[in-house]
């Protein structure tokens, strides 16, 4: 019998004290990242002028479970073991039999999960004697959460602002420079990246991917410098995993199980953080389904192709395989500011590709509805991409009361929407649209992508 329980709480002696790393549990092998120039796999040496060894390390490994160092579990303190919720009164709300449960990372220092893979980036670099790391942020949570992690550990911090968030989001750029970080809205006219796509077009909103070229060249081009990805990679994803440990304790505690899981994906870091232990199950035989929710305005897993492609638009980054839109797709200038990205993490990716996940896309009228909802009903304002998760898991529990079915639902709440009031102001005030990606520009943006096949194990 589940409990009836609001808050289903761990205490700081139940933290998960070990990452755990899907790579071993796959059901086919990832295929290796390419080199941009040379078109082999990369060796470790080719990501050091990138990233700390220890990281490269976790990024290739096959134990299945890491250590969190003790420095990191002291930070992980400040807000772990994160809560999960019952949503009695959103269950109430909506009549439905199902039990919905949030697994709520919103009350991390800078609101969103990502500090967890950002205190581990920046104690990793402090231990390699960094001094300074750049990065980019789509909708300020990432730049927020490094920032924070690198102001604890004593590095500076530099942040390209995705521009169009840059202006929606001015307490963004103020949150990173209380934490002592510069934020600069990218394109900029300092790096060659920047240069370039400006020249091209003067009043482009930026994105992701152009930002991701333009902190990796701040990075390769300064010694004292390293760079920091927020999401996509192995090791970024390894490091969210504590939030699933947590949640699967927490279901024990509650004496219930969930029977889908639900998450929404930009790269895929709050996502796999939260299901990757659940897809372990899965693997091993248990009944779960796991959804991973996308913008229909960025339709990675829905209307990309799996293949070879770089991370950025200026094609700095290796060639990972992942989903795809193309590494030159410029989303329209929706709200959820964090699902915006052209790529996707390639374990997510191969995941997907295998079945063991299903991807749905959605349009961001109807996510901006169910986070009023939850809000009205649960107290808490949603992030615009958390409430891509939130609106399929009310979805669900709409077709339990349908056809009477007690489903488990658990939402990966990734993170709260205080800094996106102008979004929600756009809302109520009628003023947003949704927009829809056409699988026609997603393969004219394909063509220009050069063809390369997996290596041969
Ligand atoms: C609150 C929140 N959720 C989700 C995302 C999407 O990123 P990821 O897919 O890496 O979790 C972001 C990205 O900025 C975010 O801020």
């Amino acid at each position: 019998m589940p409990s009836d329980d609001t808050r289903i709480l761990l205490r700081e002696s139940e933290l998960p004290q070990r990452w755990y790393n899907i790579n071993p549990d796959l059901p086919a092998p990832l295929a290796p990242p390419i080199h941009p120039g040379t078109g082999q796999p990369l060796g470790p040496a080719d990501l050091a002028p990138l990233f700390p060894m220890e990281l490269i390390k976790q990024e290739v490994s096959m134990e299945p479970y890491i250590e969190i160092p003790d420095e990191v579990m002291r930070v992980y303190k400040l807000w772990r073991p994160s809560p999960l919720y019952r949503a009695h009164r959103l269950e109430k709300h909506l009549g439905t039999p199902a039990r919905i449960y949030y697994k709520n990372e919103s009350f991390s220092p800078p609101g969103s999960h990502k500090p967890n893979t950002a205190v581990a980036q920046a104690y990793y670099n402090k231990q390699e004697g960094v001094k300074r790391i750049a990065t980019e942020t789509g909708a300020g949570q990432w730049g927020s959460a490094l920032s924070f992690g690198c102001c604890l550990f004593g590095i500076e911090c530099m942040v390209y602002m995705v521009k169009v968030s840059y202006e929606q989001k001015p307490y963004r750029r103020l949150l990173m420079e209380s934490w002592g970080a510069t934020c600069v809205p990218s394109p900029t006219d300092t790096t060659n990246a920047g240069r370039t796509i400006l020249a091209k077009d003067p009043d482009t909103p930026g994105s992701l991917g152009i930002a991701i070229s333009e902190a990796v060249e701040d990075a390769v081009t300064r010694d004292d410098t390293k760079y920091a990805l927020g999401s996509v990679l192995n090791h970024v994803l390894l490091h969210q995993t504590i939030v699933g440990q947590e949640a699967q304790a927490q279901f024990k505690l509650a004496e219930d199980y969930p029977d889908i899981v639900v998450g929404c994906v930009g790269g895929g870091s709050n996502f796999a953080g939260a299901c990757f232990p659940f897809v372990k199950d899965k693997l091993g035989g248990k009944q779960v389904d796991i959804l991973a929710i996308e913008p229909q305005s960025c339709p990675t897993l829905t209307r990309g192709d799996f293949r070879y492609d770089f991370g950025d638009t200026a094609q700095l980054t290796p060639l990972l395989k992942m989903f795809t839109l193309g590494h030159t797709f410029v989303p329209e200038p929706i709200h959820a500011g964090g699902l915006r990205y052209h790529g996707m993490a390639p374990l997510v990716s191969l995941l997907v590709s295998q079945n063991a996940i299903e991807a749905r896309a959605i349009h961001q009228l109807g996510t901006f509805e169910a986070a009023l909802t939850f809000a009205r009903t649960e107290g808490s304002l949603p992030a615009p991409e958390t409430a891509h998760a939130v609106k399929v898991a009310i979805d669900e529990a709409l077709k339990c009361k349908d056809t009477g079915e007690e489903k488990c639902i658990m939402i990966a709440y990734s993170g709260h929407g205080f800094f996106d009031l102008a979004a929600y102001e756009k809302y109520m005030a009628g003023d947003l649209e949704d927009h829809e990606y056409s699988r026609e520009a997603v393969e004219a943006a394909l063509k220009e992508l050069p063809e390369i096949s997996e290596p041969a194990a």
